[in-house]
């Protein structure tokens, strides 16, 4: 397809998918799963001023089709009257949902930083056996449209749109002049970056702390709301239903909330921070997987920590320089296993957790 940028991306959020795709150009776009159409909530308009284009469907339809055809419809002038469109393209995409119950390979990576070589390298552990791409925060930088697109085509060389992703959003992706964008390039819940998802046997939940620091903080210059945020965020979780005790439930979010910072202006919100994690306690999870600190930790034990909580935490992305290593994790019935990987696809340590 001559005006698609690269290939989709598919974004698991709640029991949906979130299709985003990146044009070259202005036009109409829309998705048919089986001959349905499926398009953007456009109140009854197609969206034509966008180069960028989020189109959600059930779970339930794509992957019993096993493929999806993304339409585009080029439109250089939208006039009041008798618009023309041009030569209307389309590319079918294979589609591998997930169907296993156990031996489910997830690749997780965070703290890119637009070290996106390096990333790449780390995240075709499982070759051809990936389930499921985690992308969990701090791609690199929010300042145009075209620095946000390289974390799409990133996802794209990946996945080539035929593997379901979770994305979670990081204190540096909601810093940078279009930052504002974002939402409309990765998965949000009705616009917000935080949501339960259901993946196969997978029920979890991504949360997003926003910055990192107050909203005061001079650096902000008064463009950000995340201590309200935060609150509505607590609401959530306190809306959300236990997971089933015989699903993986597994929870992402980027900065590790109950970690205790050296420098005390990072040490934020720490009652409210505490009351997400008695509600993450409730919902019951396997586990908590974050990044941020661009080194990995297990927790409790491995870094001091502000409140105490019954899951287990685990930072499984690190940074060094340009060069990065994220983490292999497997879902079997009985255990979780996460392997520290790096570039070269060594395991340099094991975890398990058992289940
Ligand atoms: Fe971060």
């Amino acid at each position: 397809m001559k005006n698609l940028k690269f290939a989709p991306n598919v974004f698991v959020v709640k029991d949906n998918y979130d299709i985003v795709i990146v044009c070259k150009c202005e036009g109409k776009c829309y998705i048919t799963i089986d001959g349905k159409q499926y398009r953007e909530n456009g109140s009854g308009i197609f969206k034509i001023h966008t180069p960028v284009h989020k189109i959600t469907v059930p779970q339930s339809v794509l992957d019993e089709a096993g493929e999806y055809t993304v339409h585009f419809h080029p439109c250089s002038s939208k006039k009041d009257y008798w618009t023309k469109m041009d030569e209307a393209e389309k590319e079918t995409f294979k589609f591998k949902a997930l169907k296993k119950e156990e031996g489910i390979n997830l690749y997780y990576t965070a703290d890119i930083h637009s070290c996106y070589e390096s990333a790449e390298k780390c995240c075709t552990y499982f070759g051809d056996d990936l389930d499921i791409l985690v992308v969990n925060g701090d791609y690199g930088e929010s300042n145009s449209r075209e620095a946000i697109e390289e974390l799409n085509n990133f996802i794209a060389k990946l996945t080539l749109g035929s593997i379901p992703v979770i994305i979670g959003r990081g204190n540096h992706d909601a810093r940078g002049n279009m930052s504002e964008l974002i939402t409309d390039y990765i998965s949000t819940d009705d616009g917000k970056t935080y949501y339960t998802y259901k993946i196969g046997p997978i029920e979890g939940i991504v949360l997003d702390c926003g910055e990192d620091k107050l909203d005061g903080c001079d650096e902000y210059g008064g463009v950000n709301y995340f201590e309200q945020y935060r609150r509505d965020e607590l609401d959530f979780l306190k809306e959300t239903a236990p997971f089933g005790k015989n699903k993986y439930r597994i929870a992402f979010c980027h900065i590790p909330f109950s970690y205790k910072f050296r420098d005390d202006i990072f040490n934020i919100d720490t009652e409210l921070y505490h009351d997400w994690s008695k509600e993450l306690d409730r919902i019951g999870i396997d586990c908590l997987i974050c990044g941020h600190m661009h080194s990995y930790s297990l927790c409790p034990g491995e870094h001091e920590e502000k409140f105490e909580h019954k899951y287990p935490l685990i930072v499984a992305s690190k940074k060094s320089g340009s060069i990065l290593g994220g983490s292999a994790i497997t879902l079997m019935k009985d255990k979780i296993i996460c392997r520290f990987t790096d570039e070269d696809h060594n395991v340099t340590r094991e975890i398990t957790i058992d289940r």
